[in-house]
């Protein structure tokens, strides 16, 4: 073993109602398998490993690495689309953007920025749509394995309405999600996501094809959009005429279960959350996505029947890549909603809450022995007006709810996957300040 700590405040989830935070904590990784060894008060730490090397950050927080259950690689830039509503953005932005993939050098360069992006905001583990083209996800995959991040992607599944260059077929869906399932699901961190992508840009046909690649695949997820926008809503009516409701198109497929993890859900019947509760499946909460795209409100704590919930960007309709910055607005949806969502939870959620979400709470979402020592840590002190907000917060919930109103990249110090260094800001600093 090959132990090293690191020192500052400390915080992560036991489950959600357990936070346990040491004011003056140490997180210990073995650096030779990348795992957590231990994770407590400073003085008890020292002690129970003599000797041990410690790196010490000043105003920091150290959490387990954040966790995005919804979002698209190939929409880097689309991020930032002026003035429509979603089937008019992605006929307008989305599609043609997409459209470039075919080209891999395409795929390679918007993999590897969207992939330091995301660690420069912290977050270690996404749940992630490629494009139509089999070669989006081979780029994506590659460009994680080599920064040995645990993602979870997949190919587009869509043969009609869409532009004919964009669509697949039953047959070159099926062939290319299996060839991918098989080289990519379960190597090393990589997992595979099949992923219609929604009900209007696949026939029946697919739909069900992709509900046959879900049963005779064990472990794999699956991932799509569901109830998003009014339109949308009415569209999948006329295109499933003999279906009960939007969710109803997708469980006559056998697209319900524990893995399969729905975005938006925003306009959901109320029937809807029973079936979704009764088979496990999951909703993406994208607050940020859900106002940019004029979407509508989500129902976080007026839920007919409990359904899990996680949280997520949605770039390129979400607006930004932060975590931080995707709790505040969701902050505000639950405002506009008559609820308030607490500091705990919402780092609960972007955590251990999101890890569950995605079945991987047994090796991610917090800082238990064994599990893949993927953390990040935050800086308390990194814009004028946060570290004199910082400085009279009273608690860690203060601590927690000031840096989730504020907080954004420039708030992560530094970001870890599987024990190694992966995204340091004071070397970006440093590089800005050499160049002046
Ligand atoms: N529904 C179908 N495709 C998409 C997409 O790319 N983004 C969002 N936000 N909704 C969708
Ligand atoms: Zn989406």
């Amino acid at each position: 073993m090959n132990l090293q700590g690191y020192r500052g405040q400390v915080l992560h989830y036991i489950d959600e109602s357990t936070p346990q935070y040491f004011a003056d904590g140490i997180l210990v990784i073995d650096q030779d398998s990348g795992t957590v060894q231990d994770c407590g008060k400073s003085d008890a730490v020292l002690q129970a490993h003599p000797g041990l090397n410690v790196k010490s950050y000043q105003n920091a927080l150290i959490m387990p690495g954040l966790i995005d259950t919804h979002i698209h690689y190939p929409q880097v830039d689309v991020i930032a689309s002026y003035g429509t509503q979603l089937l008019e953005w992605l006929n307008n932005y989305t599609f043609p953007t997409e459209m470039a993939f075919e080209n891999p050098e395409v795929a390679e360069e918007t993999a590897e920025f969207f992939l330091n992006e995301l660690l420069k905001n912290g977050t270690t583990t996404a749940l992630v749509f490629g494009t139509v083209h089999k070669g989006s996800v081979d780029a994506f995959f590659k460009a994680s394995e080599k920064r040995n991040t645990r993602m979870i992607c997949g190919k587009v599944m869509m043969d009609r309405n869409a532009p004919e260059d964009l669509c697949d077929t039953v047959e070159t869906s099926v062939a290319d999600t299996q060839a991918l399932i098989d080289e990519w699901h379960g190597k090393g961190r990589q997992l595979y996501a099949i992923t219609p992508r929604f009900a209007i840009t696949s026939t029946p046909e697919q739909l069900a094809a992709a509900g046959k690649l879900l049963a005779d695949n064990p472990g794999v997820y699956m991932q799509t959009h569901l109830a998003e926008n009014k339109d949308e809503v009415a569209f999948v009516q006329e295109l499933f005429p003999d279906s009960k409701s939007y969710l109803d198109v997708y469980d006559q497929f056998g697209l319900l279960g524990e893995h399969s993890i729905f975005a938006h859900c925003i306009y959901l019947e109320d029937g809807d959350y029973h079936r979704m509760n009764a088979t496990g499946s999951k909703i993406s909460f994208c607050p940020t996505s859900n106002l940019f795209i004029g979407s509508g409100l989500f129902r976080l704590d007026d839920q007919p029947a409990p359904v899990d919930v996680s949280v997520a960007t949605d770039v390129g309709g979400g607006t930004s890549f932060s975590m931080l910055q995707t709790m505040n607005e969701a902050y505000k949806v639950c405002q506009l909603r008559g609820s308030n969502l607490s500091p705990q939870r919402a780092f609960y959620m972007m955590t251990l809450g999101n890890a569950a979400a995605l079945s991987l709470d047994d090796k991610i979402g917090n800082f238990e022995t064994g599990k893949e020592a993927d953390f990040v840590v935050f800086d308390l002190a990194c814009t004028d007006l946060m570290k004199r907000r910082q400085a009279i917060c009273k608690n860690i919930d203060e601590i927690l709810f000031s840096l989730m109103i504020l907080g954004d990249d420039r708030a992560v110090t530094e970001t870890f996957v599987a024990g190694q260094s992966v995204w340091r800001k004071t070397d970006e600093v440093m590089k800005v300040a050499g160049a002046h």
